[in-house]
């Protein structure tokens, strides 16, 4: 495929920053920090370049490219307004957005999830003005593909990003990574909007699930693993199997105080520093293309507006050479939500001026708006031609390295693989290396031959308990898009255990004005079945949520599920509980009692297979909690938590108490650890070898995690309790022993 050469970022002299514009920046920011202003000066002086691949644009063209409208802008409607089932593209809408407006951007699917004919369709229709000359720049579609392509039929859904982190296996999530790229450009579309790189330390929040878990180091880990699945070897030109990975949400968006999606966090710099930037510089070392500002404030500045964070570290001191969009809505929400800007067009100017180079207006007429108020913007001098010329060649480059100005794409019948049998055994690998054994007093394996068991919970039979959100649908809770041939866990324990199974769901989960409820469902029929049976398999968990939808109020599951549990200790029942989670649930009073706990997160499509093979013992367990998990409401604690913070040699009755460590994971069988080997003194910067000997003591092999945990003992702030700095997964025949280093 022919590529445009990168250009070379030269600064010309007479290139200056416009003195009004500056000016009146100054003013607006008064109100926020002066060390932003002083960021925003330092920031105008360092971007002056020469941008060759926009030359020849005109300043709507070059506007144009910084603006990307949803799918549900340019479709064709019903006389309610509505979308109808066959997503067709309105040529009208179409030719208003991309010739008349010069749209350089597209994004999403409508309500539900297309078959790749249909994508083939809207990508074709979009293209055509492209290679037909209507448009001289080509129009670059975004999605977010987050736990594989998941807004297409057919495609190989994998568990969500925490499930993934679970696995401590980065070599399998760069596979995660390479498979979805492959099936995102087999549905036509060339950019993820993927991986969420935000440092998950509020369990409260909604999104908990679509982060790598609470510890910087092994978000940094997968997370760069995520992107070279993604991009592939060579960022700068990336090939038709490949595509733009998009960092998200830079940063500080997962720490919100409140828990809920969107409200402000308080980020002291030690831990924005220590914690929430280095998965991000990380992934940007690792050639990430693009990034995704986060929607909330940080320190009262709403992320939009953070040229200091945007501008100074990303672009200036790490050189990310990419471009930055802002999320949904979130120009406008500057003025609507946040109150920053007295009207649209500052909140245009504030946050272009802050760096970030594409709006996700992303509605219609909003995007015709944006388009007009940037012009007048540029015309008075509020954001310079500079600056825009920045933006537009930071995308149009982008555009570039991802192939799209070749005007011959590859046919979309080729990806032969496209969720093919090898993608779908990765998938079931992924969830096989993720779900997490936490407890188990013997009863697991559950043998063939076992006594009658009963099924239980409003997670047992339905796949979007195992999927979560952002499955064929935003939300992930309308199951007439659910992948065909796929298990639920009733089903894999039906196919598995045949009549020794029974089953009763006990409760079900709802939704009602917005929050998660619970209710009891035909509960005579479970104490009934009770009786006859020895073991009981409880499947607890969540209601499929993300975003505004997914707030929640309290980590503790709600205490009709967690009756189920009481009802079966009260006759005697071994208990099995298996949580289908996005995040910890708090479930302190049903733990002690129960003989095995197995954490299942959202394991995906194939999670109910590799979930009977591990619960049966033809499998071992591997996962590793990515997060601590709690025991109370009202105390958040984690791995690194501050020394001070952790009072236990002084008898501190509150002391570290959670209900699993960060990194826990029980197997089959005991691995025992010998012979640590390191040296007395370490010198700043040299190699430090560390060995240990890992002796297998059981009859079957198993796959280990070895974590290398360090601290400070002392240091001029408090130190960290312990930071993860290093961790392998290895495998151990049985009866064997290995070295590790
Ligand atoms: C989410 C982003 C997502 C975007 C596009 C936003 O609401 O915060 O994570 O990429 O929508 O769907």
């Amino acid at each position: 495929m022919a590529r445009k050469s990168r250009p070379k970022y030269t600064v010309p002299s007479d290139d200056v920053c416009g003195l009004c514009s500056c000016v009146s920046m100054i003013c607006a920011m008064r109100i926020f920090s002066w060390g932003l202003c002083l960021s925003f000066l330092f920031a105008c002086s360092t971007t002056k370049n020469s941008f060759p691949i926009t030359e020849g644009l005109t300043l709507e063209e070059k506007i144009g490219q910084t603006c990307q409208i949803t799918l549900d802008a340019v479709l064709e409607t019903d006389a309610q307004g509505r979308t109808t089932a066959l997503l067709k593209i309105d040529t009208n809408k179409l030719t208003e957005a991309l010739v008349k407006y010069k749209v350089g951007s597209i994004l999403n699917v409508s309500w539900h999830t297309l078959s790749r004919e249909q994508w083939r369709e809207i990508h074709n229709v979009i293209r055509s003005y492209y290679t037909s000359g209507r448009i001289k720049v080509p129009v670059l579609y975004g999605i977010d593909a987050i736990h594989g392509v998941n807004y297409t039929q057919g495609a190989t859904l994998f568990p969500q990003e925490i499930g993934l982190a679970a696995t401590w296996n980065p070599a399998l999530v760069e596979e995660f990574g390479r498979i979805t790229a492959y099936e995102t450009r087999a549905s036509g579309i060339p950019w993820n909007f993927s991986p969420v790189l935000d440092v998950g330390r509020n369990p409260l929040w909604s999104r908990t699930f679509e982060t790598l878990g609470e510890d910087p180091y092994l978000v940094s880990t997968m997370g760069s693993a995520i992107v070279k699945g993604y991009q592939g070897p060579n960022p700068l030109t990336i090939d038709s199997l490949h595509v733009l990975a998009c960092m998200k949400h830079f940063v500080g968006y997962s720490a919100s105080l409140s828990g809920r999606d969107r409200t402000p966090a308080w980020i002291p710099e030690k831990y924005m520093m220590e914690l929430y930037l280095p998965p991000f510089q990380k992934a940007v070392e690792s050639g990430a293309q693009t990034v995704m500002i986060n929607s909330g404030a940080v320190n009262g500045v709403p992320g939009h507006i953070n040229a200091n964070l945007i501008q100074k570290t990303l672009k200036d001191s790490w050189g990310f050479k990419g471009f930055s969009v802002s999320d949904w809505e979130d120009f406008n929400m500057l003025h609507t939500v946040h109150c920053v800007a007295p009207d649209l067009k500052t909140a245009y100017e504030k946050a272009f001026n802050a760096g970030v180079d594409m709006s996700m207006v992303p509605l219609s007429p909003d995007y015709k708006t944006y388009c007009d108020l940037m012009m007048e913007l540029v015309k008075e001098g509020r954001v310079t031609e500079n600056r825009l010329n920045d933006a537009a060649s930071r995308i149009c480059e982008t555009k570039n390295h991802v192939g799209l100005y070749s005007k011959v794409q590859p046919s979309l019948a080729s990806y032969v693989n496209f969720g093919s049998v090898e993608h779908k055994n990765m998938s079931k690998q992924a969830a096989l290396e993720s779900i997490t054994l936490l407890k188990n007093e013997g009863v697991l394996p559950l043998e063939k031959n076992t006594n009658k068991i009963l099924l239980s919970g409003p997670c047992a039979d339905n796949l979007i308990f195992l999927n979560g959100a952002w499955t064929h649908t935003w939300q992930g809770v309308d199951t007439s898009f659910n992948t065909k041939g796929c298990n639920t866990i009733y089903q894999s324990f039906k196919n598995y255990y045949g009549d020794r199974l029974l089953f009763s769901k006990g409760v079900e989960l709802f939704k009602e004005k917005e929050l998660e409820q619970s209710r009891f469902y035909y509960l005579e029929d479970y104490i009934k079945k009770l009786d006859s049976v020895e073991t009981v398999v409880l499947c607890l968990g969540e209601m499929p949520a993300t975003e505004k939808p997914g707030d929640i109020r309290s980590l503790t599951l709600d205490s009709k599920q967690q009756e189920l549990a009481k009802l079966a200790y009260a006759k005697k029942k071994k208990v099995i509980i298996l949580l289908l989670e996005g995040r910890p649930r708090i479930i302190r009073d049903v733990v002690d009692q129960a003989q095995a706990i197995v954490h299942c997160y959202l394991p995906g499509d194939y999670g109910a297979e590799a979930l009977i093979e591990l619960i049966s013992g033809a499998k071992n367990f591997s996962g590793k909690l990515p997060y601590t998990y709690p025991k109370f409401d009202g105390i958040t604690e984690f791995n690194d938590r501050s020394r001070s913070e952790d009072r236990s040699n002084l008898g501190d009755f509150m002391a570290f108490n959670p209900e699993w460590r960060f990194g826990f994971g029980l197997h089959y069988g005991t691995v025992v650890y010998q012979h640590l080997k390191s040296k007395e003194v370490i010198q700043q910067n040299s190699p430090w070898e560390i060995t240990v000997a890992l002796t297998n003591e059981s009859n079957r092999e198993i796959d280990e995690v070895v974590q290398l945990f360090v601290k400070d003992d002392f240091a001029s702030m408090v130190p960290a309790g312990e930071q993860l700095k290093g961790f392998q997964k290895v495998k151990i025949p049985a009866g064997q022993t290995k070295e590790v280093r």
